[in-house]
């Protein structure tokens, strides 16, 4: 899979994502010799700046945060095609400038007019910036070439939102030049959910509700705000994460078979899916929000969620949030869906458990639960990438007991090949023009309809319950479980 010749136009070069994830993967892409030849980067910001000052944030950006091993031959060669463009999105003049330099570039690097706008700026610069992409000219594709508009979440805070923001984006863009990045979708980890389900037939004849108890979505970070205070107050951890990371984890786990990995096929089946998603009756019971409190975090106190720099001491944001949902099909009915996440937390882990119905009889003469094996596949999609599946095994010995083991499969162990970062996947895709890990506006539309009615509830509940930073959560996330006899998975 190689891409043909084109620029990557960065809008928000100087913000932590660029920094951390955007420009790394660009390097490494070029590392693994996957940037087209005359692959040019442009920098667009509101900072004084020549290609040079640029071309040395890229340089430092690359040095910190790339996965591969630093080559100076392949940064000179990237460095070569390092532009930059000052300005105010509100300015003409400098789209104007833009205009110009990418005429040039073409000509000078044998781009042929294929562009990839890149808007990694916060949501309220994107009307500005794609109406000065069209108000150039920028945003449509003379005959041969190709324009693209990349978006990073949040996709609006609401269904009401989203469906702006997709409108102002559809003026200037038709919908298959528009790829909404959902940075999950580019994990391997994530994609290989499809390969387990899809290229084996092992697991097909169980992932049903015959055989499934429920699923447990867990994403657990041990971060706090990490500086961001300004972009997650007023949004929470349901917003930030489970409109789009877990709802995407849902959609993979819970579809039919997709006809083929052509974008449609595969979106098709995640919408239905989506469609089917219903809420709880009862929110109270079945919803729970948390936000950290002062506490420990790998042996250093950390402060609580209203003692952050930036965050108003009335804060209602949660950074901790379970729900549980159900699937209204033939598959899934009756089978909950618990998703949970929050910041703070015992320690970084996202994975999906699949957790089975208990043997319906057993012949041995003991109590049940001590011969009971409580069987699980879990597919750990970060940080100790793989698949565990958990059963009984009996215990050696001269009576019958049994204890729960694990089988477990590691990519660090299986595979020499090391994993891209999810960006550089998806960068790539873009490059290329492969629409498939990117969700569709009504993937997008259709998860804040699930959401929407959840947040309106908390709305009305005040103070989100406190947790110490540290621990698994607030209370009522584990109250919610066990109303219905189940427990969170220990991590
Ligand atoms: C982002 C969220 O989408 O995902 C962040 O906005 C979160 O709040 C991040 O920290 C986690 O990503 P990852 O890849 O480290 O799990």
């Amino acid at each position: 899979r190689v891409a043909g010749p084109c620029v990557l136009v960065l809008f928000g070069v100087t913000g932590d994502l660029a920094k951390r994830k955007l420009l790394p993967a660009i390097y490494d892409l070029g590392n693994r010799g996957l940037l087209p030849p005359g692959f040019s980067l442009v920098g667009f910001a509101r900072r004084d700046w020549a290609n040079q000052d640029f071309a040395q944030l890229t340089h430092d950006a690359v040095k910190e945060h790339a996965r591969t091993p630093f080559r100076e031959e392949v940064w000179k060669q990237l460095a070569e095609g390092i532009h930059f463009v000052p300005g105010e999105f509100s300015d003409d003049g400098a789209f104007d400038a833009l205009a110009m330099a990418l005429k040039e570039i073409d000509q000078t690097r044998g781009t042929g007019g294929n562009y990839a706008f890149y808007l990694s700026v916060p949501p309220k610069f994107f009307p500005t910036v794609v109406q000065q992409l069209k108000r150039t000219g920028l945003a449509d594709a003379p005959e041969g070439s190709w324009r693209r508009v990349v978006i990073e979440k949040p996709f609006g805070h609401d269904l009401q939102s989203a469906h702006e923001l997709n409108e102002i984006t559809n003026e200037a863009f038709p919908e298959s030049s528009i790829f909404r990045i959902d940075h999950y979708l580019g994990k391997e980890t994530v994609q290989n959910i499809m390969a387990l389900r899809f290229a084996n037939n092992l697991y097909e004849p169980i992932w049903n509700r015959s055989y499934v108890d429920h699923v447990q979505i867990t994403m657990a970070e041990d971060i706090g705000l990490a500086g961001r205070a300004g972009y997650y107050d007023g949004i929470g951890a349901a917003r930030d994460v489970i409109q789009n990371h877990l709802l995407q984890l849902l959609a993979l786990v819970a579809m039919e078979d997709p006809t083929s990995f052509e974008a449609n096929a595969l979106r098709r089946e995640k919408e239905k899916v989506l469609k089917a998603v219903r809420l709880p009756a009862d929110l109270s019971l079945n919803t729970a929000r948390g936000k950290y409190a002062a506490g420990w975090q790998g042996g250093e106190k950390v402060v609580g969620y209203l003692d952050e720099e930036g965050i108003p001491a009335d804060s209602v944001t949660e950074t901790y949030a379970a729900i549980k949902l159900e699937i209204a099909n033939r598959r899934w009915a009756g089978v909950p869906f618990y998703l949970r996440t929050g910041k703070r937390l015992g320690r970084r882990v996202t994975e999906v458990a699949v957790v089975f119905q208990k043997a319906p009889h057993l012949p041995f003469s003991k109590d049940d639960t001590e011969i009971l094996g409580h069987n699980a596949l879990v597919i750990r999609v970060q940080p100790d990438e793989g698949i565990t599946v958990r059963f009984g095994s009996k215990v050696p010995g001269t009576a019958m007991e049994v204890r729960d083991v694990s089988m477990d499969f590691a990519y660090g162990e299986s595979f020499m090949e090391s994993s891209p970062e999810a960006y550089e996947r998806l960068l790539l895709d873009v490059m290329i023009g492969d629409p498939p890990l990117f969700p569709h506006q009504r993937e997008v539309e259709l998860s804040w309809k699930i959401l929407d009615p959840i947040e309106e509830f908390w709305a009305t509940q005040g103070q989100p319950e406190d947790y110490p930073a540290g621990t698994w959560g607030p209370p009522s996330a584990d109250e919610m479980m066990a109303r219905d006899g189940r427990v969170w998975r220990r991590l």
